[in-house]
């Protein structure tokens, strides 16, 4: 079975292989950690192992690669990008920062080795709201790339200050409220999971304060946070408004629970790019490595390793 070759191979080769929770099933099998941004960032900085095969999309391959530069880092197809990512370039980012001299800059984890090579402060969905907390009151903030991770920071945190770029994720954009509420009303006692990156983030939070979410259980985290919280939950049934590779997992730990998603379209085909066949191939040919060249890793790698200092 292709699964086992890749097991022995990957022992053979002294090789770790991290997934994001986005990852197919047989790919999700086969790694050593499943996890998000933050948690597979964490496993690659401590791997003892001299290889990492990343099974996600390229910026998170090239923040490991970043992250341990005497390390290999491979993705099996370097085609896995993202539509969030590729919302800013180096060029628009610079013109921005000139706009706001002295503002801090912070980007999201899903941006290119270049731009974070320009960032003050990287962050992840699970430590975005803590990371604007660590900056001083009185610094103007820029937030990019993705507009409604932004805004649900800005309202959690209150601050004024905080300009946010207009980028979004294609998947997480196209999961709407009205989705929601369907799959809520069709799913009676169920709790609501939504990832803030969807673009019916703001809404909600609106429809929390105001006192009701359809009396429902609502939380807004990252997809581990999201993973933890159906564990510890007393809930049965919940709804889950993002990419729906994370099902997988959460049905697997969670067998006597039941997990809906809020769209079936919510579906990252970059994600999807990386399948079984693609890993072994990796693993075998040792390809496809991931360089980020050393003045713009030293760089961004200060804006990492103040993400990971921050939970
Ligand atoms: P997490 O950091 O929550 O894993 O999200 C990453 C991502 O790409 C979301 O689309
Ligand atoms: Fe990028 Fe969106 Fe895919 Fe996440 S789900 S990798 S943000 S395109």
């Amino acid at each position: 079975m292709l699964a086992d070759k890749i097991l022995d191979l990957k022992k053979e080769k002294d090789v770790v292989i991290l997934a994001h929770n986005y990852q197919l099933p047989e790919v999700q099998d086969v790694a050593d950690f499943v996890g998000d941004s933050l948690g597979l960032s964490r496993q690659a900085a401590k791997t003892p192992h001299k290889t990492i095969l990343f099974c996600g999309v390229h910026f998170m391959a090239e923040t490991a690669a970043i992250i341990c530069p005497d390390k290999k880092v491979l993705i099996p197809d370097l085609a896995a990008g993202c539509s969030l990512s590729d919302s800013i370039n180096l060029e628009q980012l610079k013109s921005w920062k000139r706009e706001h001299p002295g503002a801090i800059a912070v980007g999201y984890v899903n941006t290119t080795a270049e731009i974070k090579s320009e960032l003050d402060y990287c962050c992840t969905s699970s430590n975005a709201v803590n990371v604007v907390k660590a900056i001083p009151e009185d610094r103007e903030v820029l937030f990019l790339p993705d507009m409604f991770l932004g805004s649900y920071v800005a309202k959690v945190t209150g601050r004024k200050n905080m300009y946010i770029w207009a980028g979004e994720c294609h998947v997480h954009a196209g999961i709407r409220s009205e989705e929601i509420h369907k799959k809520l009303d069709a799913y009676a006692n169920s709790e609501l999971l939504v990832h803030p990156e969807c673009s019916c983030t703001s809404q909600i939070m609106y429809d929390v304060a105001v006192g009701d979410y359809k009396n429902r259980q609502v939380q807004i985290m990252s997809t581990e946070g999201m993973m933890n919280y159906a564990k510890q939950s007393g809930a049965k049934n919940f709804v889950v408004a993002t990419e729906t590779g994370i099902l997988y997992r959460m049905q697997q730990q969670n067998p006597e629970k039941s997990f809906v998603p809020a769209s079936n379209n919510a579906v990252c085909q970059y994600m999807k790019m990386i399948t079984l066949d693609k890993v072994y191939n990796s693993l075998l040919e040792e390809k496809y490595e991931v360089r980020v060249p050393k003045p713009i890793a030293d760089k961004a790698r200060l804006a990492i390793n103040r993400m990971l200092a921050i939970s």
